[in-house]
């Protein structure tokens, strides 16, 4: 991660002091400002905080600030692939998760990791979901002691601190699952794509694009049903438009972006529910309302909880009136998409 890097070369207090490029804007950060910012573990540890924790107060912390998005044991797949599960002692042993190998198993994240410095850095800098950085140093250690002890990686009595987790790394299932021989990580590696630059009689109306040919689009269906509706993918359309004159003619078209860079699809299908409702059960609840789209802009705002079940929703205050407007009048239009 950057951080360290970015705030050494770009805001050190010594270097912007004697170049003042920008007189009079800002001003330097402060020690104490770089140090809140540099909180990133290496895989060698260093960054790691001093601390300890075990799995049992780790298991108190996983069922109060945990358990509702990732499952009682970490097993869950309502918000995201599950995090432990699929792996053996023999992959402890050889440093392999052998299931990677088998496309019908499901893969963890357990599974996937090589490094444990990653999830220890992840969960103190992400999780939970809803109010990242707000574990204490020996939480961090205790949740992650309760995770590796779900993957039998330490046993139940096992206390986790920074002077023991050298020893986890040597015991991680898929620690020698990964490369470091490519050009994201070294200069002299090999290039992460296989083409040769071109440099003399290049076409200048080249244009880069891939498809599928016709008769292989329907293969597996509708693949626009098929991604997952957050993240930046979406997949093509690959059966042929619905007949004109579909009901969805008049309604405001769904506002994918809006969703998306707001976290809404993390937490609300378009359809399903997940940890919210689904963004059509929600417009359907409240279909004939008059003044539905006030409403929606003030919950959506305010958050809250009681009207679906008990989990609460954040307060979305992040976005902008026009932002607001957009979505509460698509969900009142009926969130069509
Ligand atoms: C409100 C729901 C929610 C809660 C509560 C929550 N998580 Fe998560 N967690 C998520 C989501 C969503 C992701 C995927 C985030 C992403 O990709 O940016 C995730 C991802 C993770 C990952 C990384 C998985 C991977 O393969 O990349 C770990 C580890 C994790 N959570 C641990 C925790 C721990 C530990 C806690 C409790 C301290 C916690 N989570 C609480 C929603 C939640
Ligand atoms: C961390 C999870 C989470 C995120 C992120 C989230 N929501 Fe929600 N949302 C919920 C939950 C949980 C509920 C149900 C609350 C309740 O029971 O009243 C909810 C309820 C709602 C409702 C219905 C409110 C009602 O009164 O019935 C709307 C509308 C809504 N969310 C819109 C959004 C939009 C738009 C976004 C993104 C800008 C968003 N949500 C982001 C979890 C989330």
């Amino acid at each position: 991660m950057g951080w360290s890097a970015c705030a050494g070369a770009g805001v050190s207090p010594g270097a912007s002091a004697s170049a003042a490029p920008f007189e009079g804007i800002g001003r330097s950060a402060t020690e104490a400002e770089i140090k809140a910012w540099d909180i990133d573990v290496r895989p060698d540890f260093l960054g790691l905080p001093p601390g300890s924790g075990s799995v049992a107060d780790g298991e108190m912390l996983w069922i109060e600030k945990c358990s509702s998005c990732h499952g009682d044991f970490g097993d869950a797949n309502h918000v995201f692939p599950p995090l432990i599960g699929n792996t053996t002692a023999q992959d402890i042993e050889t440093g392999r998760a052998a299931a990677l190998k088998d496309p019908g198993r499901t893969r963890t994240t357990i599974m996937k990791v090589s490094t444990v410095s990653t999830l220890w850095d992840f969960i103190n800098r992400a999780m939970p979901w809803d109010k990242p950085k707000s574990l204490k140093t020996d939480e961090v250690y205790a949740v992650l002691a309760y995770l590796l002890n779900l993957a039998e990686i330490v046993p139940a009595d096992y206390v986790l601190s920074n002077e023991n987790i050298a020893w986890v790394q040597s015991r991680m299932p898929n620690r020698n699952g990964m490369t470091l021989d490519h050009g994201m990580w070294k200069i002299d590696g090999k290039p992460d794509t296989h083409n040769k630059a071109c440099m003399k009689n290049c076409r200048e109306d080249a244009e880069i694009s891939s498809s599928l040919p016709d008769f292989a689009k329907a293969a597996h269906g509708e693949l626009q049903k098929q991604t997952r509706e957050y993240g930046s993918i979406r997949g093509t359309r690959t059966t042929p438009e619905e007949p004109a004159g579909a009901p969805e003619a008049a309604a405001s078209k769904v506002p994918h972006d809006l969703l998306t860079n707001n976290a809404c699809l993390g937490c609300h299908g378009l359809e399903a529910k997940i940890i919210g409702p689904g963004f059509t059960q929600v417009a359907e609840k409240y279909k004939g309302r008059a003044d539905a789209i006030e409403y929606f802009k003030g919950r959506i705002k305010s958050g809250g909880t009681g009207n679906w079940g008990d989990v609460l929703m954040p307060p979305m205050s992040q976005l902008s009136d026009p932002d607001l407007e957009t979505i509460a009048r698509w969900l009142s239009e009926g969130a069509q998409h």
